[in-house]
């Protein structure tokens, strides 16, 4: 066991950052040898508990939950601030030609290495992420978080058309490596699959309902893909799938939607939409700084709280342009302003916070596991410096709430407030 004193930043139950101003984290091993948070609280409160445990003193500093991303695509790391008029000359330009850069290994390995370290140094500590379709690509980025101890889930893309040469694949033999990665990699250390459709626009309807079967056959695995996020996909997706209901029914029709299904953006739904996304159980990545960079448009949380849908924040880089959570949060509050002036919903720093650490968890299906710090979560924690610049100390001395203080957090913090990632 070894204990942590520090501020401590957790969520309750019904969502709500609970603060520990002088707090104390005990992590030890469970049953099976995973380190987990066996006690958090007062400092005071828990210390004559623990005799003879080590404490670690990081007063001055503040324990959080480790974050997770929902939505990032690991081949797009040197796509980032890649300009293009919108989401579809933007893939035909810069992300598929440097996609098929992907079908060497050794090039995939040392971008994984990269990416993964870039994560840790942003504080995220899970993640759901896009590889591409070469299934080396895949492996890439498994054997590193493997040997990082990460959480992390990743798939084999799917895009057997209106693709080019170098990421295309062929619709059986697509099937059959997702099935032997699932066999290979879920479930293995903290790993987990992803089946991966890039969007419906480029798959066959043979190659989604193949998806939708090892869907089925692999209800563990999570599936995911992106749905409405630009005007001219939506119109796409409609001409691809005349008999589909919307674009999000056509992943409804193949067996796509269901619980540990996480689709990016979901920005042009209708009423019937999230409702349909509410009782399968599937979850948006809202990916705000994506969306403000390729112009896509903006999430409507108001919408998507009256439908009670599941969300959760993600960078979504390289159409995002930060790994930093810090950034995505503050894009998040942007686009929930923007939301403001037609719906009086605005963001509070708390639920900013919750949506990037335990709320995105629990879109997952791993809730009480990562993204928060109560008893029993998995010890993936950060330690933050709200004195990293200049500036922060300045702002969050002055703060007189939590919510100021988290507040200040989010709108002037970046990688220079993550001292230390802590993985398991
Ligand atoms: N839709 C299909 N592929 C992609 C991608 O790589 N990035 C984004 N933002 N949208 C997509
Ligand atoms: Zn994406």
């Amino acid at each position: 066991m070894k204990a942590y004193r520090a501020a401590i930043l957790r969520f309750a139950d019904d969502q709500t950052p609970v603060y520990e101003s002088d707090g104390l984290l005990v992590v030890g091993p469970d049953a099976t040898g995973q380190r987990v948070v066996c006690a958090v609280g007062a400092y005071c409160a828990l210390v004559d508990s623990f005799p003879g445990v080590a404490i670690e003193d990081l007063r001055g500093h503040i324990i959080a939950p480790g974050f997770v991303d929902l939505h990032i695509h690991y081949p797009q790391t040197d796509v980032i601030g890649a300009p293009a008029a919108g989401l579809l000359p933007w893939l035909e330009n810069y992300t598929f030609p440097h996609e098929a850069r992907f079908s060497d290994a050794t090039y995939a390995r040392g971008v994984a290495e990269f990416f993964l370290d870039e994560l840790l140094r942003n504080g995220v500590t899970t993640a759901l992420a896009f590889a591409t379709s070469h299934p080396s690509s895949v492996n890439a980025l498994f054997e590193g978080a493997q040997a990082r101890s990460m959480r992390l889930i990743t798939g084999k893309v799917l895009q057997d058309r209106h693709s080019p040469d170098g990421v295309r694949d062929d619709t059986e033999q697509s099937l059959i490596d997702t099935e032997a990665l699932i066999q290979r990699w879920h479930g293995v250390a903290r790993l987990g699959y992803a089946i991966t459709p890039r969007f419906a626009p480029t798959s066959t309807p043979e190659q989604l309902r193949g998806a939708g079967e090892l869907a089925a056959r692999y209800p563990s695995v999570w599936v995911q893909s992106h749905v409405a996020e630009n005007v001219d996909e939506v119109r796409w997706a409609a001409e691809l799938f005349p008999l589909a209901r919307s674009y999000l029914g056509v992943y409804d029709d193949f067996g796509l939607l269901r619980e540990r299904a996480m689709y990016a953006h979901c920005i042009h739904l209708d009423a019937a939409d999230r409702t349909l996304m509410q009782r399968t159980g599937a979850a948006a990545a809202v990916s705000p700084t994506s969306n403000l960079f390729l112009g896509s448009g903006f999430f409507d949380y108001a919408a998507a709280n009256a439908a009670d849908m599941r969300y959760g924040l993600a960078s979504d880089v390289g159409g995002g342009t930060s790994f930093s959570p810090f950034h995505t949060m503050l894009a998040a509050y942007y686009v929930g302003r923007e939301g403001h002036t037609k719906t009086g919903l605005s963001l509070t720093p708390g639920q900013l916070w919750w949506q990037h650490t335990a709320g995105a968890a629990q879109a997952l299906g791993l809730a009480g596991v990562v993204g928060n710090l109560q008893p029993g979560c998995e010890a993936d924690f950060v330690v933050l410096n709200p004195q990293a610049t200049p500036l922060l100390a300045r702002k969050t001395a002055q703060a007189n709430s939590l919510d100021e203080l988290l507040f200040a957090l989010i709108v002037l913090g970046d990688d220079r407030v993550v001292v230390r990632t802590h993985i398991a």
